[in-house]
């Protein structure tokens, strides 16, 4: 596919401003500016390779978890600041994670453009991944509590972990369903519920933190099912990544499980013996064709009603509507 941004799909900010029409739309344009400053601040080297992967875009669906998860969506809130920071730093978190995630993972494009490790080499990767990191954690310490700068922690950690479990079970055929949820649930559904809490904590929503935090959990825990689909069924025009990304790097995921459990042949696939991109796209047709990917989006679903189902009683009717509508895009995004 050709360089630029990656497609934005789902619920985006755009879907969900058009129909709040009011708070969102200004908390996402200032946090956008705010998060291009933390880049252009880094200085060179870094600078540059920090820009353009905050500049590729995104879904910025953290950040849109914040700022829903903070409430007053009338826009009335006196001030916001905090909000705008608490957003700013999980989609920093978040960025960081991605530079390092596409070392680890030895992908080439992301957000439809080079990774960083693959235009400027691993130790500038691993160099601007550290800097968004710790520009977090100091946009966080502005205005943001102590409950939150722990917020934050906890779910960079859980992400850590995650990706270790990760390299740990790489190219390994044997791995559960359990595990897999386990992985999926560290690595991505722990920042989609700290989302939710700096989202509720900054907004001044401290009762409802708990049930929004669940809810958090489990739509990320359903996006990530949705992620290691599109990783099987594409297209990269749409998904800003290659096709089989997972496979080539020994990442076993519910699709390719499940396949194995109803196709003997891909039940004795070495992954390690898959000899480049079109042998991995070949497999993801042959995983695709079992009706594995099905299966796994059942499975996204019923995260999602369960998300529905967590989120708390006092949520006022326009909090509600956008929450379950972010619940939706997270699935929606597969066709
Ligand atoms: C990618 O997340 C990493 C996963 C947790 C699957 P996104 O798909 O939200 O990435 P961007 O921010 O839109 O590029
Ligand atoms: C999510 O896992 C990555 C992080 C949570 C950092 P993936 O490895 O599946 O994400 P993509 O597919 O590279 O975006
Ligand atoms: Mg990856
Ligand atoms: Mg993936």
């Amino acid at each position: 596919m050709s360089a630029g941004a990656a497609p934005r799909t789902g619920a985006g900010p755009e879907t969900l401003v058009g129909l709040s029409g009011a708070a969102i739309g200004r908390r996402m344009a200032r946090a956008e500016k705010r998060l291009a400053e933390v880049a252009r601040n880094a200085g060179d080297p870094i600078a540059e390779p920090a820009l353009s992967t905050i500049a590729a875009g995104g879904k910025r669906l953290r950040p849109l978890l914040v700022f829903v998860a903070g409430g007053d969506l009338g826009g009335q809130a006196a001030d916001d600041e905090p909000l705008v920071r608490a957003a700013v730093a999980v989609e920093l978190v978040h960025s960081a994670t991605l530079v390092h995630d596409d070392v680890l993972d030895g992908a080439a494009l992301r957000r439809g453009r080079p990774t960083v490790v693959a235009a400027s080499g691993r130790a500038m990767a691993t160099a601007v991944g550290d800097l968004l990191f710790s520009r977090a954690f100091a946009e966080l310490a502005r205005n943001g509590s102590a409950a939150q700068l722990n917020a934050l922690s906890r779910s960079s950690t859980a992400l850590a972990h995650g990706e270790l479990v990760q390299r740990e079970d790489a190219y390994d055929t044997t791995v559960t369903r359990e595990r897999y949820m386990w992985r999926c649930e560290l690595k991505t559904g722990r920042l989609f519920e700290g989302a939710c809490r700096l989202g509720a904590l900054a907004g001044g929503l401290g009762p409802v933190e708990p049930g929004l935090a669940d809810f958090g959990r489990r739509i990320g825990l359903a996006f990530q099912l949705l992620d290691d689909i599109l990783d099987v069924s594409g297209p990269a025009s749409r998904t800003g990544k290659h096709r089989g990304t997972d496979l080539l790097d020994g990442t076993v995921t519910l699709p390719f499980i499940v396949a194995r459990e109803r196709d003997p042949d891909l039940a004795g696939i070495d992954l390690r013996r898959i000899r480049g991109p079109q042998e991995a796209e070949h497999l993801c047709d042959r995983i695709a064709a079992t009706g594995a990917l099905d299966l796994a989006k059942a499975h996204a679903l019923e995260l999602v009603a369960g998300a529905r189902d967590a989120l708390p009683s006092g949520l006022d009717g326009e909090q509600r509507r956008l929450l379950e509508l972010m619940a939706e895009g997270v699935v929606e995004r597969y066709q």
